[in-house]
């Protein structure tokens, strides 16, 4: 079997990509693995990618399955999308399941959450301004957390945040039962999505970028939160109307945001959000894609195709994830 492998270089050394085909091939001894490089159209079955050039998939029909090296599918889908036939039509897109990154998003989640419940982020800045001042608490009663996504990362967040005592709400495409979590189902523009936001004092985004949740952290869903709510967007930046987070901190209907996502990424420098002393801003870090756990999942799901039997995390791709 013929596995081709790419991540782009500039988010990674060669080192690294040298690391991964090592990897691979201990997992998968008798497979025949290459890098991909430009120019390289040689037959292939698999392909175990991160972020691909269009390039890489021209001609490809003899592709049975392509790995996806993350949970979020967006920029291969949206390949498909501005260039369509740019996919083999009959290859399985396949995400990563978890892979460590629950663990990581639980962590971040909760850093960021419990940081604005005990008003960190406020002595952080009476430290800067040598001030001594003690803050009132904010109510736990009322200090309801509102999970949007409720898959693979969102479920563990939700459930992790109730077992630290917070109220929380979770909003997904299907019906959910999540213990500790109060969860609703539906659209993102009816009115079970505006009851899940209704007076929610911390929202976290774990949706998958789609057309359907594009630009879903607006205006409009900011004014159904509680006044002074709290932001944390993990998902994607195409999510996020990056202006109508400026307004609403203006106008103190959100209070801080914690982003790890942008729509241009790196953020450039010039970018207001930089200079914004409420906007915490992480790297694209909030969880990173562990080497050998992928490896492992991977190189398990090749060798079950291979056999011919079901594999999980297939994307269903007319649904965006
Ligand atoms: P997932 O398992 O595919 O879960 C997606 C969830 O979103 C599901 O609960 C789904 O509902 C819900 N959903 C999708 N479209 C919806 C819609 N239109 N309305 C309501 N709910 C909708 O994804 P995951 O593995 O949890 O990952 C989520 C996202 O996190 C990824 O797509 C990626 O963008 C992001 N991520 C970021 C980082 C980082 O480091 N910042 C790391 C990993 C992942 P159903 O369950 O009903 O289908
Ligand atoms: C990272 O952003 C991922 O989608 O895994």
């Amino acid at each position: 079997m013929k596995i081709l492998f790419y991540q782009p270089h500039s988010n990674h050394d060669t080192a690294d990509n040298d690391a991964w085909l090592r990897g691979l091939q201990q997992a998968l001894p008798h497979a025949e693995l290459r890098e991909w490089q430009p120019g390289d159209h040689a037959g292939a079955d698999y392909a175990v990618v991160w972020r691909p050039p269009r390039e890489l998939f021209a001609g490809r029909h003899d592709l049975r399955a392509i790995f996806n090296l993350g949970a979020g599918v967006d920029a291969i889908l949206g390949l498909e999308r501005d260039f369509p036939g740019t996919l083999p039509r009959d290859a399985l897109l396949v995400r990563l399941e978890d892979t460590g990154m629950g663990q990581q998003m639980v962590e971040y989640i909760a850093h960021a959450v419990l940081r604005y419940l005990r008003r960190f982020d406020e002595y952080e800045q009476l430290q800067q301004a040598r001030r001594w001042k003690v803050l009132e608490p904010h109510p736990r009663a009322t200090f309801t957390v509102g999970v949007m996504g409720l898959g693979v990362l969102g479920t563990q967040v939700a459930h992790a945040l109730a077992a630290l005592g917070l109220p929380v709400r979770g909003f997904s495409r299907n019906a959910k039962r999540i213990e500790g979590v109060a969860c609703s189902s539906g659209e993102l523009h009816g009115a079970a999505f505006d009851a899940f936001l209704d007076g929610v004092k911390v929202l976290v985004n774990l949706l998958p970028h789609t057309p359907d949740t594009a630009d879903v952290l607006n205006a409009r869903t900011f004014s159904k939160l509680a006044r002074g709510a709290y932001l944390v967007n993990v998902a994607r930046g195409g999510h996020l109307v990056e202006h109508d987070l400026i307004d609403a901190l203006a106008h103190g209907q959100i209070a801080a945001a914690t982003l790890d996502v942008f729509r241009e990424e790196p953020l450039p420098a010039a970018h207001p959000f930089w200079s914004e002393p409420r906007i915490t801003i992480t790297p694209h870090s909030a969880a990173q894609t562990l080497r050998d756990e992928s490896i492992e999942q991977v190189a398990q799901k090749i060798a079950s195709l291979a056999r011919g039997e079901p594999i999980s995390g297939i994307v269903e791709r007319e649904r965006g994830y």
